[in-house]
């Protein structure tokens, strides 16, 4: 790629503000690029759609983004990682970065034997981290564990509703059960929860992946002469399909949102 398009946006995109989890960390260590931040949110919850849907959805985002000019695509949203990425994956010029199949080698060389996943319904049903994880370390015992509505209790902020409350405290203790040595939060909505997970458990039992992606991803536009060197402050620009309003409140807790979005 010549120089001239280091200076190119990066794409993100989410089913709503869970990417922001992935964008945040993103940005703290490489504050310089330029965002496009795509929020699906009409398609809200993914976690409930089938795998052609998420195929569709995710083919519609990156041909956006490619009338965009990006010079690069992080999907940060487990769910279309696990069952969109593998058909999407040759069909564009620039590089896509899917969360799961990114972040896992680095977790199945971490030494870990017994290992939790809460992710989505879809991200369950695909069993991409236990095929991601094994592929590393084929020991790896792993409980994957598809979380009723805390992409919902994230997405409305209803975490302080008895519900919901009780919710999180049933979940987590099924987890437990299964006595993991570390659990992974396999949806980028969840760590927006780890106040109330803390409640419950030390919070260095949770790994959250945007973490070790943010980290891969950097080196990997190193590697290939991508990142943007140049001194002009960094723009950020989010669009999503529906409901812009909520997406700024809901989000406001996380991350600020400088631009209002734009409504596709
Ligand atoms: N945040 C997404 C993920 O990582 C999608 C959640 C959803 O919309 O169900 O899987």
């Amino acid at each position: 790629m010549e120089k001239s398009q280091n200076t190119l946006p990066i794409g993100f995109f989410d089913s709503g503000v869970g990417g922001l989890s992935v964008l945040a960390r993103f940005k703290k260590i490489l504050p310089k690029e330029n965002i496009i931040y795509f929020g699906d949110t009409v398609h809200l919850p993914y976690g409930n759609k089938t795998k052609e849907e998420l195929i569709e959805y995710a083919k519609n985002i990156l041909n956006f983004m490619k009338n965009k000019g990006v010079k690069a695509v992080v999907i940060a949203c487990n769910t279309s990682s696990a069952q969109a990425y593998d058909t999407i994956k040759n069909l564009f010029s620039f590089p896509i970065y899917p969360i799961i199949q990114t972040c896992a080698k680095s977790v199945a060389n971490s030494g870990i034997s017994r290992i939790g996943v809460f992710a989505t319904e879809a991200t369950v049903k695909s069993g991409k981290y236990t095929e991601e994880l094994k592929k590393c370390n084929p020991n790896i015992i792993v409980k994957e564990m598809a979380s009723k509505n805390w992409v919902g209790i994230v997405e409305k902020n209803s975490k302080n509703l008895e519900r919901d409350i009780k919710n999180i405290k049933t979940e987590l203790e099924e987890m437990l059960s299964f006595k993991p040595e570390k659990i992974i939060l396999g949806c980028t909505h969840y760590p927006f929860l780890m106040n109330e997970f803390e409640k419950y458990v030390s919070k260095d039992l949770f790994i959250d992946p945007s973490i070790i992606f943010a980290d891969v991803i950097k080196q990997d536009l190193e590697r290939n002469n991508l990142l943007n060197t140049s001194n002009s402050s960094a723009k950020e620009q989010f669009f999503v399909t529906s409901k812009p309003e909520d997406f700024v409140k809901n989000a406001e807790i996380f991350y600020k949102v400088q631009n209002q979005p734009i409504l596709l």
